[in-house]
């Protein structure tokens, strides 16, 4: 699900399945959007404004002549700040005036001053919606780029069954999310992604290891989005059993040094580094050439220190945007961070491991994003979804600097 790093203008119609577009707007913000809500006059027929002012979180607009609102954000600054512009309901009103490119109110001004998505899900009678004009209206929007969602057919709230009913908020959260990464303004197109993934072993004899958990589940998951985005992705993978995501280049190494290695190698020509891997802090003093024998009750092992690929890159000069990892167990937020900091990241992206169902070896994860001033969470879900938000967001913020 790529939200992440999209704003949304909900524009709410008036129709009675304006209901349903609180729900909408509360799903839409778990999937990590921001959202700001415009109504028309006749919506507020059907529900208050408070009601969607407590879901959004921000006060609805409602009139274009609102001198107060207009000092917060004016109409343009909201139109330029709209990823998508969501209509739902999108009533047969609704539809004609956008087609005839009108600005007789805030909505259809947005419309016209938005150079964003524009998703409609209609709503009306089924009679309405089979109408020769609201269709040729329709297919004029159509034609100028707008995406439908819906209608739905079935019972309808004036009794009819039919085609016209507006699709259920989660259709219309998977329809708008379901848009291809390179589509989202922030697109990786010509960037050059240098990333780790999978445990590191580190050898104590030919037959012995120490290593850290990691299915490189995640970090496949990310080089495929990197990838689906336009980059250019090189892809450091310690010892794991995927396959390479189609168009990658894969590097396969074993050990943190050999990691630290082929990092090094490249990194001159990155523009942005992830590091996922799972890099194993410490290694044996020296890997024995025989396999040790069995003997004693206990066995003391001498670690060293390995060399912490993610800070050295941060440490460079002239570095690419870093994005590292961080698996916790408890204080997400609080260690993280501190990671964020101490290793002078861009970003950091923040795992629970330890739990059922996510972090390490599980096909889901959820991720909690922080940067210096700002974070977003990238709710639990398939780690290819979490890993498109997770590039969503990384682009978004290479733009914004
Ligand atoms: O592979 P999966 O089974 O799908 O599981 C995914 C994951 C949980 C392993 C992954 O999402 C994850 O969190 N990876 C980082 C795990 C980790 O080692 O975290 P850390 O907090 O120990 O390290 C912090 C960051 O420093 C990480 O970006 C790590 O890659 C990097 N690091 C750490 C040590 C070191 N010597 N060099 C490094 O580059």
């Amino acid at each position: 699900m790529v939200l992440a790093a999209r704003r949304f203008v909900l524009g709410v119609s008036g129709g009675i399945a304006a209901y349903k577009a609180v729900d909408l707007v509360r799903r839409l913000r778990e999937r990590g959007a921001e959202v700001r809500v415009v109504m028309t006059a006749a919506a507020e027929h059907f529900v208050s404004p408070t009601s969607f002012q407590a879901v959004s979180g921000h006060p609805v607009r409602t009139a274009l002549w609102d001198e107060s609102a207009e000092a917060a954000m004016g109409h343009i600054e909201l139109a330029r700040w709209a990823t998508d512009l969501l209509v739902a309901p999108a009533s047969a009103d609704l539809i004609a005036r956008l087609a005839q490119a009108q600005a007789d109110d805030l909505l259809t001004t947005l419309a016209l001053a938005s150079a964003g998505r524009l998703w409609l899900a209609p709503a009306m009678n089924q009679q309405m919606w089979a109408h020769p004009g609201v269709q040729a209206n329709v297919a004029c929007l159509r034609a100028r780029g707008a995406r439908l969602v819906g209608p739905a057919e079935g019972e309808q709230a004036c009794g009819d069954f039919g085609a016209g009913r507006m699709s259920e908020p989660m259709e219309i959260v998977e329809a708008v999310a379901g848009i291809d990464l390179r589509e989202i303004g922030a697109s990786m197109q010509g960037k050059r992604v240098l990333m780790t993934a999978g445990p590191t072993l580190e050898d104590i004899d030919p037959v012995r290891f120490v290593g850290n958990r990691s299915s490189g589940k995640m970090g496949f998951a990310v080089a495929a989005a990197a990838r689906e985005a336009g980059a250019e992705v090189v892809l450091i993978a310690g010892p794991v059993a995927l396959c390479t995501p189609d168009g990658v280049t894969r590097v396969d190494v074993r050990s943190a040094k050999q990691m630290h290695d082929a990092v090094m190698a490249r990194v001159d020509e990155a523009d942005v580094f992830i590091a996922a891997a799972a890099v194993a802090d410490y290694r044996p003093v020296a890997m024995l050439d025989n396999k040790r024998k069995k003997s004693g009750d206990t066995w003391t092992l001498e670690l060293v220190l390995n060399p912490d690929i993610l800070a050295e890159v941060a440490a460079r000069p002239k570095r690419p945007f870093v994005v590292g990892f961080a698996a916790e167990t408890e204080r997400v937020e609080e260690h993280a961070r501190g990671k964020l900091e101490r290793k002078r990241l861009d970003m950091i992206a923040a795992n629970r491991v330890g739990l059922e169902g996510c972090g390490f070896e599980s096909c889901d994860n959820a991720l909690s994003v922080y940067w210096a001033g700002g974070g977003e969470e990238i709710n639990l879900g398939a780690k290819s979804d979490v890993a498109r938000s997770l590039v969503a967001l990384i682009a978004a913020r290479m733009a914004e600097r």
